[in-house]
């Protein structure tokens, strides 16, 4: 297996006399693999039928003679003009009901009939073409689905294929009325037909509908890129596919996208966009990563790295000195084993024109280049020895696109989001160095000590007995409040007290909640009232009024007419715990939580370090690797067992991480021992 570093590559972009010199650079700098292709419908096809793959050919054949390996994207990101002039249909259209216009990209409707010959045309004639060309690695789908579509398309096409999905779905129409409750304002349906896409209307829709909605969409973002894979995959099928995610985004469901691949890549800029300085917080870039590999428990590939400054009208921040190297050892820490970066050099022209790559402008090599050349010629032992051991944390949180959209549709609290919720659990964690994955409902839990389930607002019988089954077994499980609100077409279930049959395993009822808007409700942290009691904190966004059973309070609220009354419980249950969060605790108290969480379930920490200096493992053939990151500006301390010794031999302040420094300590692996 090769060790690929490479970059996202745009031939088409400059003149062919520049080629063999990028060729030259890139060999230099250590990297054997581009993307190629994926925006350039109209350089492959610029008439029906007339396939021009030359320049491609010459591009993949060039490089080739460097030692560097293609990865093709297909173009379908980007329909040319002639086909929408040829089919104007295929232009989306928004919830206001007004079509979008050419000139972007992704202006494309998912469910055009045309549309999708016009795909099976071009991909098939790409697939003939390239599946006997040995430098030829594998295929990208398409280009970030589900980026540029919001709402997908509300389109006629889109609503009839939604009334197909729902029809599916439900059999009947009398069924549909009744699982989401039309009679409420007349809405009832006679026929699937009636129907409508969710587009604005003078009030809001039903809520059950809107859910539906977005696992429609989500499905025709998976149908549609099975599309191309099937079509690679019955012609090439040696040739793996994949296609460039964007960590927590949430238009598509990446567990459903990702099991038709063969391995799933990521999309980072970590300096964020330009409006949001100084970028992704590093517990949120860690989460991203963590949570790609958790889609498939896979290590994947990084198919955009941010190489130099994001922008388009407003140009974001020079990436530091040693934040280059500092990103492509954190994705590799999280179980990234190839890196690509984008791109290679600043385009001249077009949109992306500030967008920079590894190169600037004038495509001299800079100080970026010299960073990765020597990041590049570091890490491709490292990688020699972990490449295909994927990273296994002792606890997971449960992910769910249903449960986000489900909050999204009504999220209580304006300021409720299931994503910033999921992300303040993986941030106490993260912060106490204690790895997590991620998990989807259909997964098995008892792989894990410990799972975090946040906002499990729609609850079926399925999922309460796996729960439950979980903890029985000697599980140690998180719930927390508007747990078993709802059934799964979203409609409020009142058959008994919140949190419904759970209520059992929590050893609580919740008869009364508070949504505390424009308040602050105190919380105090009493724990299992051995060792540091009474810590302070406060309640936010929701407070489930908490009735005891069987369960032992681990926090009170201490203001407001449910003063008193417990704010965090634990319950034995079988040979596990179940413990219930009845708000949202502030930071504070939540790494209370994590440590008692630490402690029972018997979670290894890596160490103890400075905040935003993270530890994370790799563990290799012959060694393990201990990544320390520093993602402050500034020299840290880490605390870490003195069995790691620095891989660079570096012994004077060995436990000194430099500003935007990483270092790496090794020890024997279990596996060489
Ligand atoms: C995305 C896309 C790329 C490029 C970069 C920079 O991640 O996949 O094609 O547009 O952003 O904007
Ligand atoms: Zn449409």
């Amino acid at each position: 297996m090769s060790v690929f570093f490479g970059v996202d590559y745009y031939p088409e972009h400059w003149a062919r006399d520049r080629w063999e010199t990028d060729a030259k650079l890139m060999q230099e700098m250590g990297l054997n693999i581009v993307r190629m292709g994926e925006f350039s419908w109209a350089k492959f096809e610029p008439g029906e039928g007339e396939f021009h793959f030359e320049w491609l050919d010459e591009a993949i054949a060039l490089l080739a003679g460097h030692g560097i390996k293609t990865l093709i994207g297909t173009p379908t990101a980007a329909p040319p003009a002639w086909i929408i002039e040829k089919d104007p249909d295929i232009l989306p259209v928004d919830s206001q009901g007004q079509q979008k216009g050419f000139g972007g990209r992704h202006h494309d409707c998912q469910s055009n009939v045309k549309y999708r010959e016009h795909i099976r045309r071009l991909v098939t004639a790409m697939a003939e073409h390239y599946k006997d060309n040995e430098n030829v690695v594998g295929w990208q789908i398409d280009n970030e689905l589900g980026n540029s579509h919001e709402d997908l398309c509300m389109c006629d096409s889109c609503r009839h294929a939604f009334q197909q999905w729902l029809k599916k779905k439900y059999g009947s129409i009398e069924n549909l009325n009744k699982e989401w409750g039309t009679v409420f304002w007349s809405q009832d349906y006679d026929k699937f037909s009636q129907i409508p896409a969710p587009k604005v209307t003078p009030t809001m829709h039903n809520p059950s509908l809107l859910l539906d909605w977005k696992r429609f969409c989500s499905d025709l973002v998976v149908d549609f890129q099975k599309l191309q894979v099937d079509i690679i995959k019955s012609i090439c099928p040696h040739q793996p596919v994949t296609h460039n995610l964007m960590g927590l985004y949430d238009k598509t469901d990446y567990f459903d996208l990702a099991s038709d691949l063969d391995f799933a890549s990521n999309d980072q800029y970590p300096t964020g966009y330009y409006f949001t300085p100084p970028g992704q917080p590093s517990y949120e870039i860690s989460a991203c990563l963590d949570f790609i590999r958790s889609v498939k428990k896979k290590n994947f590939w990084m198919m955009e790295l941010e190489s130099g400054p994001t922008g388009g009208a407003f140009i974001g921040r020079m990436p530091r000195p040693g934040q280059l190297r500092l990103w492509t050892l954190h994705c590799i820490a999280h179980g990234s084993d190839t890196i690509v970066y984008f791109r290679w050099r600043t385009c001249l022209f077009g949109t992306e024109q500030f967008w920079h790559g590894i190169l600037p402008h004038n495509g001299v090599p800079g100080r970026r280049y010299q960073e990765l050349k020597d990041t590049v010629a570091e890490m491709v032992p490292v990688l020699k020895d972990i490449q295909g051991i994927v990273p296994k944390a002792e606890a997971a949180i449960l992910f769910s696109y249903d449960q986000n959209n489900a909050i999204k549709i009504q999220p209580h609290h304006p300021e409720l989001d299931y994503i910033e919720q999921v992300k303040k659990y993986y941030d106490s964690f993260y912060e106490r160095n204690i790895p997590l994955d991620f998990i989807s409902e259909t997964e098995d839990f008892q792989d894990y000590k410990l799972v975090i389930a946040p906002l499990q607002f729609l609850m079926d019988a399925a999922l309460e007995d796996k729960l439950m089954e979980y903890v029985k077994k000697g599980g140690r499980l998180v719930l927390t409040m508007r747990t078993g609100v709802k059934n799964r077409n979203n409609v409020c279930m009142g058959d008994m007290p919140l949190p419904g049959r759970l209520g059992g395993m929590l050893g609580i009822k919740i008869e009364d909640y508070d949504c505390p808007l424009g308040l602050t409700v105190k919380l105090e942290w009493t724990g299992t009232g051995i060792k540091d009691p009474g810590q302070e904190g406060v309640a936010d966004k929701w407070c489930d009024i908490v009735t005891l059973g069987d369960a032992k309070p681990l926090a009170f609220y201490r203001s407001e007419y449910y003063k008193d009354t417990p704010a965090v419980t634990v319950n034995s249950y079988g040979a596990g715990k179940a413990y219930y969060v009845a708000t949202e605790p502030d930071k504070h108290i939540l790494g209370q939580l994590a440590e008692l969480l630490r402690e029972e379930a018997g979670l290894e920490s890596l160490g103890e370090s400075p905040k935003d200096v993270e530890l994370t493992l790799r563990k290799g053939r012959a060694r393990d690797y201990l990544f320390a990151i520093n993602h402050t500006d500034c020299g840290q301390e880490v605390r870490i067992d003195r069995m790691w010794k620095r891989l660079d031999g570096c012994r004077e302040n060995a436990f000194v991480v430099g500003g935007y420094g990483v270092n790496i300590y090794t020890r024997q692996s279990d596996a060489g021992q």
